[in-house]
């Protein structure tokens, strides 16, 4: 079965955001002393996702990518993933991480069959490291790369393109994919970092991005995969490839094949716009697998047609002061 929403786009694909918690502090994400984390009595347990899971499953989500925050700081997540992996129509599951977890764990991924991980890494420079993330772990991120690319899960790295931050980072990061097999990819910064603002500096968006890199290298479109919102590329003789991610300017919602799953369990049918439903709230008050279905084609039924509709859509007072760890980028 297949499921699709009111614009005739086929959903597929849903992201789950497991935790808000992190033990980093990206600017871009959240403010240096965190934000209000979800209490864990509110989080979608494991049990209460697993069933979420089989439930959408059922009528054609076949791809999921489990986010945070940092999926890797709750526990018990290899189990469930393992339990995610066995769900009958769930066909890949993929991973963002920041890159901070003991390197034991690949195994166990690549053992479950994690399709890929896509790790963020925003500087190849440990200075600016620290002064984007506010912490010390360059070191343990690069090394995990590494070791990931020995495995047989994808690598793909994702660097938010920042004005002032990291700027210098976008030809180094070209670089490693000269002779890594990775994806990097450029993302435009998008406002939600916990705060109320960038001050001056100024957006970067994709077509700046890929003129900077175009003055350096000389590129060639690759075809971009079904439902991607990445733009893919690749410099001759090199690797790996590099894409860039139109965050910001939203280019890519004609073919959004997407939903999400908020740690507390709210669903959003777009990343800019405001939750439709608590899935939690539902399966704690005992409703049955069909009722929750129906839920379900109820919201995708009134889904906005972009990023941009959703967004006048909105209630919240100020966007820019949710953080991406709570909605799950
Ligand atoms: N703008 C763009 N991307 C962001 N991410 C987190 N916050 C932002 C933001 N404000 C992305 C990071 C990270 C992923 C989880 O979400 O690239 O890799
Ligand atoms: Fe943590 Fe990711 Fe947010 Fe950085 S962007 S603080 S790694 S959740």
């Amino acid at each position: 079965m297949n499921l699709f929403d009111n614009h005739g786009r086929r959903i597929n694909y849903l992201r789950i955001a497991v935790t808000d918690r992190c033990n980093l502090r990206c600017f871009y994400c959240m403010p240096e002393n965190g934000i209000q984390f979800v209490d864990r009595k509110d989080l979608m347990s494991f049990e209460e996702l697993l069933r979420t899971i089989h439930v959408f499953a059922s009528v054609g989500i076949s791809k999921l990518r489990i986010t945070g925050g940092e999926p890797f700081a709750r526990k018990n997540i290899i189990e469930f993933l393992k339990e995610a992996s066995k769900i009958q129509n769930v066909e890949q599951i993929h991973i963002t991480s920041n890159g901070t977890f003991d390197n034991g764990i690949i195994d166990e991924l690549s053992s479950i069959g994690i399709k890929s991980l896509n790790i963020s890494l925003d500087s190849l420079d440990k200075d600016r490291f620290y002064q984007i993330t506010r912490k010390n772990l360059f070191d343990k991120v690069y090394s995990n790369y590494r070791a990931l690319l020995e495995s047989n899960i994808d690598v793909k790295v994702n660097m938010v393109v920042m004005d002032g931050k990291n700027i210098e980072d976008i030809y180094p990061m070209l670089e490693l994919a000269k002779k890594d097999k990775v994806s990097i990819r450029f993302i435009e910064e998008m406002p939600f970092n916990g705060t109320d603002g960038r001050g001056n500096a100024s957006f970067w968006p994709m077509k700046k991005i890929l003129d900077f890199i175009q003055s350096e290298y000389k590129i060639e479109k690759i075809p971009d995969p079904e439902y991607s919102t990445s733009y893919n590329y690749r410099i001759k003789g090199f690797k790996g490839s590099f894409g860039i991610i139109a965050a910001y300017t939203r280019t890519f919602c004609g073919t959004c094949n997407r939903i999400r799953i908020t740690p507390q369990g709210d669903l959003r049918t777009c990343l800019y716009g405001d939750s439709v439903l608590n899935i939690r709230d539902l399966l704690r008050s005992g409703i049955n697998d069909e009722d929750l279905l129906n839920h379900l084609k109820i919201v995708l039924n009134q889904r906005a047609k972009n990023g941009f509709e959703a967004e006048k859509q909105i209630s919240r007072v100020n966007q820019s002061f949710e953080s991406m760890a709570s909605i799950g980028g």
